[in-house]
């Protein structure tokens, strides 16, 4: 399976923050935003990955990411000139994708959970068709939002309904067979003139080919689109990493855990950032998986 992080758009509710900076680019806590999605697609086991940006933000993303390699990934970049809907991504990277499977993530998405990593390997090795991952909110109406009877198949799916059928926003990670390009080419632009992931998805639920995957209440899945919840989610990490001593989404320590790179190339990694408390992280976590 192939992954994209979609990193586009024009981030207009952050502004003037975002004037000058992508979104994805802006700090979480003790890491840029991206890593938090990057995360989530190593952890799935995916090493090959397409981040799309704008034409100005993209370099920033190269100058942070490089060729992934150091991560043991091969990374490449695209182009997306303007925000023309999240499923434009499956034009954009159709030759990227070729004829594998594809999860595609938002780059400001932030998902943090036990048994994460269990579920998505789960789901990536069963994949049929295309699987959705449900999140109860208060507020589904921001949100694309998924309908589900009592035996959890998925009923219906709308984008942003005012009156939501249900409290289960689909949130910003979907896994899709190859057959999301195809149908992606074909999408009519929406009224807002955008090519909707909702009827990407839609067009799974009609052919019966389309899962929910309702995560857990102990798992947090955070939102980064408001100042406040920004701030929050920056506070979440916070709290958690000074609680426990453990990283969220640290990208060299899950490729080392991955298997990706080796302990001392993890370590020649956090030795290029010792000035940071981060980069001291990374170097112990190599150290305790043997680095000489
Ligand atoms: O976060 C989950 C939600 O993401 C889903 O529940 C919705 O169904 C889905 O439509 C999307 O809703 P948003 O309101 O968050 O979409 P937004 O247009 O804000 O785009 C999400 C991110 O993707 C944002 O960081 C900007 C980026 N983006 C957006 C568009 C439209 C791109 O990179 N390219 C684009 O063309």
């Amino acid at each position: 399976m192939k992954g994209i992080v979609l990193a586009g758009g024009s981030g207009t509710r952050l502004h003037p923050i975002t004037q000058a900076v992508s979104k994805q680019l802006l700090p979480v806590y003790d890491k840029p935003m991206i890593y938090y999605p990057l995360s989530v697609l190593m952890l799935a086991g995916i090493r090959e990955m397409l981040v799309i940006s704008t034409p100005t933000d993209l370099p920033n993303f190269r100058r942070l990411l490089g060729d992934g390699s150091q991560l043991g990934l091969d990374l490449r970049y695209a182009e997306q000139p303007s925000p023309n809907g999240l499923a434009e991504a499956f034009v954009i990277g159709a030759d990227f994708i070729g004829d594998d499977d594809v999860a595609l993530i938002l780059g400001d998405n932030i998902f943090y959970g036990r048994g994460f990593s269990g579920t998505l390997k789960e789901q990536v090795d069963t994949l049929d068709g295309c699987v959705l991952f449900g999140y109860s909110v208060k507020d589904p109406q921001r949100y694309g939002v998924g309908e589900v009877d009592e035996r959890g198949k998925l009923l219906s799916i709308e984008e942003k309904p005012a009156r939501p059928r249900s409290n289960q926003a689909i949130t910003g990670l979907y896994l899709y067979d190859n057959e999301v390009v195809d149908i992606a080419r074909n999408l009519t632009p929406s009224a807002r003139g955008e090519l909707e992931i909702t009827d990407v998805n839609l067009t799974y639920l009609r052919r019966d080919r389309a899962r929910l995957v309702q995560l857990s209440r102990g798992f947090a899945w955070l939102d980064t689109g408001t100042h406040d919840s920004l701030l929050e989610a920056a506070q979440f990490v916070q709290v958690l990493e000074h609680r426990t001593g453990v990283r969220i989404a640290c990208l060299e320590e899950v490729a080392l855990r991955m298997g990706f790179i080796s302990p001392d190339e993890c370590f020649q990694l956090g030795a290029k950032l010792t000035k940071s408390g981060y980069g001291e992280y990374v170097m112990d976590v190599a150290r305790q998986a043997g680095a000489s």
